[in-house]
Parts: C-alpha cells; sequence; structure tokens
C-alpha cells in the first residue's frame, strides 16, 4: 500500500505545479516503500535526499510562478517554504543519526505538510483574492 495516494483535490490546474506535486507524493512513496522492506541507511538517504532536491527545486518554481501571477502574499508562503525546508532538514539530520529508519513522525510530517499545504497555501495563487473595492 502507496503511503499516500495523488487524491483529485490535489490538483491546481497549473499545470507545471501539479506535475510537480505529483513528483513530490511519488518521491515520498519512495521514501516510505523503501523504508517498510527495511532498506539499507545509504539507500533510503538518497531517496530522502531525492526527496529534499525535488521539494528546493518545486519551492523555486513556484515562488517564481507566483511572482509571475503577481500573487499578493508571495512573502508569507516563501516564509513557510523556508519552515518547510527547516523542518525537513532537522528531520533528515535525526534519521542521519540513527539507525537508518525513519521516525514515523518525519512521515506525519511529509503526509501532514503535502496534503495541507496543497490544499490549503498553494491553493490561494490559484485564484488570488480581488482587491477590496473602495
Ligand atoms: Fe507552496
Ligand atoms: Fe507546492
Amino acid at each position: 500500500m502507496p503511503f499516500m495516494n495523488w487524491e483529485p483535490r490535489f490538483e491546481l490546474g497549473v499545470s507545471t505545479m501539479d506535475a510537480e506535486h505529483k513528483g513530490l507524493v511519488a518521491a515520498m512513496n519512495e521514501v516510505f516503500e523503501l523504508d517498510a522492506r527495511q532498506a539499507g541507511k545509504a539507500t533510503v538517504d538518497a531517496a530522502i535526499q531525492k526527496l529534499a532536491g525535488l521539494t528546493k527545486q518545486h519551492f523555486a518554481d513556484e515562488e517564481a510562478h507566483m511572482q509571475k501571477v503577481g500573487f499578493a502574499d508571495l512573502r508569507v508562503h516563501q516564509r513557510i517554504h523556508a519552515e518547510l525546508l527547516q523542518k525537513f532538514t532537522a528531520h533528515y539530520t535525526a534519521f542521519q543519526a540513527g539507525q537508518g529508519r525513519v521516525d514515523p513522525a518525519f512521515f506525519d510530517f511529509l503526509k501532514f505538510w503535502l496534503r495541507s499545504h496543497i490544499t490549503g497555501v498553494d491553493r490561494q495563487y490559484v485564484a488570488p483574492r480581488q482587491p477590496a473595492k473602495v
């Protein structure tokens, strides 16, 4: 059973962002599956690094997209991305210090982050709020 399935509600209708989000789900599933079948630490480590790379790339691409469409809350969204990366790094550092198994808290974080971020925060740049009428 995969760690996370792609759900229609994740679809934003911005094809490049949707493709990257799907890539993140796939990379998370890969980490989960490797950990579930007790793959070696170096193998799991490489999968986490791959996920980290995709995440950084996605955040950069998404921020460029928000800039392009003139999304007003870009700075806030950038800060949220930076905080997510910090948490990711903290979990990854803990993994590296351990025996090679992924802490369930790391998976909880990944699942929560992707679900709530895509359906909540990311969705905001799809239909930016109209300026209030004066
Ligand atoms: Fe985002
Ligand atoms: Fe995103």
